[in-house]
């Protein structure tokens, strides 16, 4: 593994430790105790024990470092500066299903600005990962975007919406508006971790969603970027960090995709 950022180590030894937990739980998902955290949204004893894991590592490195983690929310709060975004499982509702499709995703960010982002999905032992300026790889190879140039002969991926979402037949719209220009149908895997990685290393000329959380999408953005790729918003907030709805492409069928969905604009936020 082509690893020789401490940032990206941190990252690296935490998921490993982590993930073989998960990988054990997940041949035991039957047992596992679910409690329900509201609508469409489940957390489970894998879930905290993964974050758990993590959060230690990143700490006994850098122990005043900041991190947001979706389920322990805040830490280290006073520190603007570097701050660790965690999703110890991303796609939990597969998980729970023992469908595998779910990862591992960790951010870590330095005045705002993500540098460093790591994707594990522990079943099939794909680890992408990226650091600013240089490049994005998928386990020991440079990945990079795909090089499709027509909506139309894109394959895309998409998510949700959430069961509680005030804008769900907005979303289902704007899904039948693209899908119209694309002959192969929309996926929609349930992590948005790993459709984003998907990006990066060319399966998805594109993803879209809305409703989204920074967990789930802190490390993909450096990811997509790195490997040639492009991450738009489509809200107005200025913080990148509060920004909830998402459009990541191989950069060359961005303006075609991102047309179709302002043509439709749903949400002014
Ligand atoms: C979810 C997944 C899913 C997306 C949801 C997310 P979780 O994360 O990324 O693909 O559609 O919006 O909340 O709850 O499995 O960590
Ligand atoms: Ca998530
Ligand atoms: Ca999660």
């Amino acid at each position: 593994m082509r690893i020789n950022s401490p940032k990206l180590n941190i990252m690296y030894k935490a998921c490993m430790k982590a993930a073989k937990f998960l990988i054990r739980d997940f041949g035991e998902v039957e047992n596992l105790q679910v409690s329900s955290k509201g609508p469409g949204d489940f957390v489970s004893s894998a879930d905290t024990r993964t974050e758990k894991i993590i959060i230690e590592e990143i700490l006994r490195a850098y122990p005043d470092h900041g991190i947001l983690s979706e389920e322990a929310g805040n830490i280290n709060q006073k520190n603007k500066t570097n701050r660790w975004i965690i999703d110890p499982i991303d796609g939990t509702s597969n998980f729970l299903n023992a469908i595998p499709q779910f990862a591992i995703s960790i951010g870590y960010e330095e005045n705002n600005q993500i540098k460093n982002g790591l994707i594990y999905d522990p079943i099939k032992n794909e680890l992408f990962f990226a650091e600013t300026g240089n490049g994005a790889f998928l386990n020991n190879s440079r990945i990079r975007v795909s090089k499709k140039k027509n909506l139309r002969n894109s394959l895309l991926g998409t998510g949700g919406p959430r069961s509680g979402s005030k804008i769900k037949n907005e979303i289902f719209h704007e899904f039948v508006e693209i899908s119209k220009n694309v002959e192969i149908p929309i996926r929609k895997y349930g992590s948005a971790s790993l459709d984003m990685a998907s990006v990066a290393c060319g399966r998805f000329d594109g993803f879209w969603q809305r409703e989204l959380n920074y967990w789930d999408i802190a490390a993909g953005t450096i990811i997509v970027k790195e490997a040639g790729g492009y991450v738009d918003f489509l809200d107005r907030e200025v913080d990148e960090s509060k920004k909830r709805n998402l459009v990541a492409t191989n950069s060359l069928i961005h303006k075609e995709l991102l047309d179709i969905i302002n043509k439709k604009n749903i949400e002014k936020n």
